[in-house]
């Protein structure tokens, strides 16, 4: 079984996963077109119904616009590859996204936890679908999204002044509603805790998109005079969104629900209510430091941890390590530099030796032997 597709059934984004994979991994003369070919496929509309874990009301959405689908699939590589580079220091490093073992038990019971991590992991999600579909909408490759209409003419006011609104605009209310159709199909059925917390955090990332937008402008008028100016409101690049997500995550608040008939979501714990734009989580995080499938940790055994006292702490080898050792070695690494693309159309590398100083968390399992190794 595969894990990726298991991720996606969990969350809202079943299908795309398995396209999205890198077709052959490592070699350099991969064309760089590879993906989008299997995007262009999902225009054909017949992997809708034949898409696991789809539920009815997504799998309507996807008959309906499948140009969309596209581009949903786009945003979700988008949030996986954020969040891999947010925690890429840390025990926990998000590669849970492309996860691919027989353990299926550690996988299920990764994603069945409501942890601060599963927090995460549908935020950013959920705000990559609204960005990517904002974009698409704004670049014009998006079929069924217009211009926003209210603001393609007529004037507005900024704090530098009067300003023409011009070009298109991202379709902000397009993106948010579709998006939020999309992602929160599955959980808009159940009412329990579980299914509040992923609203929640679903309609928090659509927000994180939102607050980020921001207003572009270009001056007109004689040799750059800027005596008339046009505007258009624009996402922002999504680094900043992962930045901003990620500092929502390290003050995430624990929820739970009100025990009267209302059943809403309140903050334990904590001495003020919850905000709309909070992450929430409902079970603590176990610490990653061992391997064990029964509460989804994977472990640090042989992660690469550094000695450096100026790095963070929580990439330093005895947070990373647990406190259980590790060792320093020298490897030799060959790498591909020198990298060229030839028409048409692959890139062609030259392989460069390199000496690296590397320390790895101390494995149980099996002895890190020798002192090369080749990594590309
Ligand atoms: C809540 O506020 C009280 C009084 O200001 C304080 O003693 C307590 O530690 C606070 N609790 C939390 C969880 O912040
Ligand atoms: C992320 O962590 C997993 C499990 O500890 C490890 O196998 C993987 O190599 C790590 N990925 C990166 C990029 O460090
Ligand atoms: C180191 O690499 C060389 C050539 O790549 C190989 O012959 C040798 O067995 C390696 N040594 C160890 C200890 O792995
Ligand atoms: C490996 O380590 C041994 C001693 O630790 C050293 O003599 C040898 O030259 C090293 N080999 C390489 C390829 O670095």
């Amino acid at each position: 079984m595969n894990c990726k597709i298991l991720l996606i059934n969990n969350l809202f984004f079943t299908f795309l996963t398995f396209l999205l994979s890198d077709p052959a991994e490592g070699t350099a003369t991969t064309p760089w077109f590879f993906n989008r070919l299997q995007f262009q496929l999902l225009g054909s509309g017949i992997f809708c119904d034949n898409i696991p874990g789809l539920s009815s009301a997504q799998k309507k959405l996807c008959r309906n616009s499948p140009d969309v689908m596209r581009d949903v699939g786009a945003g979700i590589q988008l949030a996986e590859e954020e969040c891999q580079h947010q925690f890429r220091h840390r025990r926990w490093n998000c590669s849970i996204f492309s996860y691919q073992s027989r353990d299926t038990t550690l996988f299920t019971n990764f994603i069945s936890r409501g942890s601060r991590e599963v927090a995460f992991i549908h935020t950013i999600a959920s705000a990559g679908v609204v960005q990517s579909l904002l974009m698409a909408c704004s670049d014009g490759s998006l079929s069924n999204c217009e211009c926003d209409p209210s603001k393609k003419n007529g004037k507005s006011r900024d704090s530098k002044g009067e300003f023409d609104w011009s070009g298109c605009s991202n379709n902000v209310k397009f993106g948010l509603k579709y998006a939020k159709s999309f992602t929160d199909a599955k959980e808009s059925e159940t009412r329990d805790l579980r299914g509040l917390m992923n609203l929640h955090n679903n309609n928090a990332g659509r927000r994180a998109i939102q607050k980020h937008l921001q207003l572009k402008c270009k001056c007109h008028g004689v040799s750059g005079s800027c005596g008339v100016r046009t505007c258009w409101k624009a996402t922002q690049d999504f680094a900043i969104i992962g930045d901003f997500l990620k500092t929502k995550y390290n003050r995430a608040v624990k929820v739970d629900t009100t025990q009267d008939s209302t059943g809403k979501l309140v903050a334990v714990n904590s001495n003020r209510s919850l905000r709309k734009g909070d992450m929430v989580y409902m079970d603590e995080s176990p610490d990653y430091c061992l391997h064990n499938p029964f509460v989804g940790s994977l472990g640090t055994e042989r992660r690469t941890c550094s000695t450096n006292k100026r790095a963070k702490e929580e990439e330093h080898c005895d947070d990373m390590c647990c406190g259980k050792g590790f060792v320093s070695q020298t490897i030799i690494e060959d790498l591909n530099c020198d990298c060229k693309f030839q028409w048409c159309c692959y890139v062609q590398c030259e392989i460069c030796r390199v000496k690296k100083d590397v320390s790895t968390c101390k494995s149980k399992h099996k002895k890190l032997s020798g002192n090369n190794s080749t990594v590309t």
